[in-house]
């Protein structure tokens, strides 16, 4: 870097002391322009061809001055400043990034404040590159440089202390002036002769000593400055000052507006042990003296006060009103914290806003889930077994279908089932489109049974030839089958068939596989003259309940109830078929 500087300066020496630089591209060959300043002001040096100076300089008119077009520089990063001190003895050094009250940007060398030292000579040198549609012929780049000669008066030499405004406040929305600060410090001045410049670039059409506003826009700020030309001593200086405008709005009324949170005594659920950030978001009005006060601090049940770990996080500014994000830290919540309020205050100079949080202890994420998936569990599970339960018979019988052994191989039993019912009087038939418990054994359970499902079916009328003994017979038929079907009824129960159903019983309790089935086939009361294990059968052993035209179809529940109880065949030709299931349970 400062090599670079070195031979930039070899090359300005040259070009200052040989003068066999080519300018003829340049803005301006006048090589020095003269700039005087009042000291403790802010102010600013241009490295740029002034128009107030060549209108001097080329001797133009007023007139014509007005009508000529200013010809700006367009500026570059290659903009660099050079300063000889004030007596002139030493040579021209860079002038680098590290006076406090220097700082150059864009075009622009800027002092704030300008003082006694800041006087001499300067130059700046910068890559000047032709309008290309003006001056086609040479739009080559090229180095130019200006000369500058700044010459800082004393503030008190000047007679117009008081009156002076280098910065100007100006209410959005009203009509106000900037006037040149410089101008009425001079008594004998051209007051239509000045030259106005906003952030560094002409302002246009202005020549009077002030800028009137007929309505003041927040758009209107901004760094002004203003040039006018005096004679001093035989030499024309360009007389310089500097007004910077903020345009601003009334001040607040109101007191901060706490945003975030958005309660007093917000509660915040947070986990022990781990750190926690407090957040707060406050709203100000504006004031042109802001002089915010925001705090975070803990408070505990005796009201001792303890300020917390806090910064700004983020400030966002608006013409009417900043919104500060201020935020706390907390290292670890620990058990204390839970009975301590957390408090965000923010003052301005109306008044003061406070918000309290509380902070209340979360529930582990861990326990949550603990809950819920016990919950969903438990659910399942109960969902599940009522399912089960309540088509246990259609998936056994599902199971049987495809699964189960059949039963009946090798136990040498003629019977699937032995069907005992009460048998009919002829007369009592009287309405066939009635179904009695005669025509339902006879007819019905063959049917179905049999014929459906593939049952052997043992019926007294059909199948035993007549001649023996009615007791032995029964007997002998009931070893021979795997389940006696006894279709109940009150006519059932008060004749002599109960005696196949003792026998059953009786059989029953002596083979393991002989099971009976009943068939409540229609209401009725137990008798006194039954015999006691026949009451205690009737009591214990299960009962399917004949819903008249309801348990007819042969895949109703009835007769999947019947058919559970049957014996595992492996008939699954015939099982499959028709079958269906039913939510009722078996009754
Ligand atoms: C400038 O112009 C005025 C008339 O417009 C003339 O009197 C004066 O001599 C000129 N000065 C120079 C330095 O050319
Ligand atoms: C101005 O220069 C003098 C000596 O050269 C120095 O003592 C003084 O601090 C300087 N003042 C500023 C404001 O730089
Ligand atoms: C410098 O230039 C940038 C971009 O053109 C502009 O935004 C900024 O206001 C300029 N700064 C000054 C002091 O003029
Ligand atoms: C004009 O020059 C003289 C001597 O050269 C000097 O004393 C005087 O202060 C100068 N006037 C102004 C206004 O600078
Ligand atoms: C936060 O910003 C405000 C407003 O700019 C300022 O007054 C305050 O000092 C800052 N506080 C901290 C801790 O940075
Ligand atoms: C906050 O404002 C209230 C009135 O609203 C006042 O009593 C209190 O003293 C103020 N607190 C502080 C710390 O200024």
């Amino acid at each position: 870097m400062f090599s670079l500087y070195c031979i930039l300066f070899w090359l300005v020496r040259r070009i200052l002391v040989k003068g066999d630089f080519d300018l003829s591209g340049c803005p301006s060959t006048e090589s020095t322009w003269r700039y005087r300043a009042r000291s403790g002001e802010k102010f600013l040096l241009f490295c740029d061809v002034p128009r107030q100076g060549l209108c001097h300089k080329r001797n133009l008119s007023k007139k014509q001055c007005s009508s000529t077009v200013y010809q700006g520089i367009s500026y570059s990063s290659d903009i660099q400043w050079y300063k000889q001190s004030q007596n002139g003895l030493q040579p021209y050094a860079a002038i680098q990034n590290n006076h406090p009250h220097i700082i150059w940007e864009n075009n622009s060398l800027q002092f704030s404040p300008v003082g006694f030292n800041d006087s001499g000579s300067y130059i700046c040198t910068i890559k000047y590159k032709p309008n290309p549609v003006k001056e086609s012929r040479k739009s080559k780049e090229m180095n130019c440089f200006l000369k500058i000669i700044l010459e800082v008066q004393p503030k008190e030499k000047t007679p117009c202390m008081d009156s002076v405004k280098n910065e100007l406040y100006l209410l959005i929305g009203s009509t106000d002036l900037v006037p040149c600060p410089a101008v009425d410090c001079e008594g004998n001045l051209q007051r239509e002769d000045i030259t106005w410049y906003k952030n560094g670039q002409l302002y246009p059409n202005q020549r009077k000593a002030y800028i009137d506003f007929k309505e003041i826009y927040y758009e209107d700020h901004g760094v002004y400055v203003c040039d006018y030309n005096q004679f001093v001593n035989s030499t024309w200086w360009i007389i310089r000052a500097v007004v910077e405008v903020k345009t601003i709005v009334k001040n607040t009324l109101s007191i901060p507006i706490i945003l975030d949170p958005t309660h007093d005594m917000f509660t915040l659920e947070v986990e022990l042990g781990k750190p926690l950030i407090l957040e707060c978001k406050i709203r100000f009005g504006f004031e042109r003296n802001f002089n915010p006060v925001i705090k975070w601090y803990v408070e505990d049940a005796k009201l001792n006060k303890e300020e917390l770990k806090q910064e700004n996080k983020s400030i966002i500014k608006q013409v009417e009103w900043e919104t500060i994000h201020y935020i706390a830290y907390l290292k670890k919540v620990t058990k204390k914290d839970l009975l301590r309020n957390f408090i965000c205050f923010a003052q301005n100079s109306v008044g003061n806003s406070t918000r309290t949080i509380k902070l209340k202890q979360k529930r582990g994420v861990f326990f949550i889930y603990i809950i819920f998936g016990t919950t969903i569990t438990l659910v399942t599970i109960l969902m599940t077994s009522a399912f089960i339960y309540r088509y246990w018979v259609e998936i056994v019988l599902l199971y049987r279908t495809y699964k189960a052994k059949d039963e009946t191989l090798g136990d040498r039993k003629e019977f699937d089932a032995f069907v005992s019912y009460a048998k009919q009087d002829s007369f009592d038939n009287l309405d066939p489109s009635f179904l009695n418990e005669g025509s339902f054994a006879l007819d019905l359970l063959p049917k179905v049974l049999e014929k459906k499902y593939g049952y052997t079916l043992c019926l007294f009328e059909r199948d035993v030839t007549p001649g023996g003994a009615y007791t032995e017979d029964i007997v002998k038929i009931i070893k021979q089958s795997r389940r006696v079907i006894c279709v109940l009824s009150p006519r059932y129960v008060s004749s002599p068939a109960v005696f196949e159903l003792q026998a059953a019983i009786n059989l029953a309790l002596q083979d393991q596989t002989l099971k009976l089935i009943l068939i409540k086939f229609s209401p009725f009361r137990e008798t006194d003259s039954l015999p006691h294990r026949v009451k205690q059968a009737l009591a214990v052993l299960p009962t399917i309940t004949w819903r008249s035209s309801k348990s007819i179809p042969p895949n109703s529940r009835f007769w999947n109830c019947v058919r559970y109880h049957m014996p595992v065949k492996n008939r699954g030709d015939l099982e499959g078929k028709g079958f269906k299931i039913f939510p009722r349970i078996c009754s």
